[in-house]
């Protein structure tokens, strides 16, 4: 990508971020997200909290959580909260249904618990993101290591590609310790069903098809903000 393109894609990141944080209210709890687009938004966060807005955060990664503490938002720990407010998190693709594919960060796991306790799930994006089909993005599938080889099975079973993700010339593993594999599955016809068919492999620790947990998308897109909604 050119310096021009990633330079207009972060003004969009921005620009949608500024919009998702505006719905903050006083006394809320935020889901924070992880990734480039999420830490605009936890940088606009934090500006409001340093000018007086009370609000208590809770983090999708280790990494929003280094970052939040550092710009002053007091954070509370994800596995002591049953309710939150708004969240606040990127995506890697979406379509206008409202569908995602995330965890290119390898955050997954906790951005789904984040946006299942979530009332007002919000996802902000630039709008290289939109697409009429899942699937370009690979889908990343978080695995408990000692399951790896019958997952890889399983998915192949699925019609998946699996690439085991690296970090360098070691395994990637996140933060809950786990391997992630990406698969290509082609474009993806049924999200819904393949996120049920992947749920039910043991082994499966997470995986990155977000299904109906979704309130509302902001895309900036050439200075303008287009927002997508579930059907009422
Ligand atoms: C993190 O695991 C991901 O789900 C991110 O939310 C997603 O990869 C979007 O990241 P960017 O905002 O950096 O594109």
């Amino acid at each position: 990508m050119s310096i021009q393109s990633e330079h207009h894609q972060d003004e969009e990141k921005l620009a949608a971020a500024k919009a998702a944080v505006a719905l903050v209210n006083d006394h809320d709890v935020v889901g924070l997200g992880t990734g480039s687009t999420a830490t605009f938004a936890i940088q606009e966060l934090a500006a409001r909290v340093k000018n007086g807005l009370q609000i208590k955060g809770v983090a999708s990664s280790v990494k929003t959580a280094t970052l939040a503490i550092s710009l002053g938002i007091e954070m509370l720990e994800l596995g002591t909260v049953s309710h939150i407010d708004i969240s606040i998190d990127g995506a890697d693709e979406f379509t206008e249904d409202l569908t995602l594919i995330k965890g290119g960060g390898g955050a997954l796991f906790r951005e789904k618990i984040v946006a299942s306790l979530s009332k007002n799930s919000i996802i902000i994006t630039d709008a290289s993101k939109k697409v009429t089909k899942l699937g370009a993005f690979k889908v990343p599938v978080e695995v408990v290591p000692i399951a790896y080889q019958y997952v890889v099975t399983q998915i192949e079973k699925l019609n998946g590609l699996t690439k085991l993700r690296l970090n360098g010339a070691e395994t990637y593993l996140t933060d809950n310790h786990n391997y992630i594999v990406d698969v290509d599955f082609g474009l993806i016809n049924e999200p819904g069903k393949l996120s049920v068919d992947l749920n039910q492999i043991d082994g499966v620790f997470a995986h990155g098809l977000f299904v109906n947990l979704t309130a509302q998308i902001i895309m900036a897109k050439e200075g303008s903000l287009i927002k997508f909604t579930k059907p009422k």
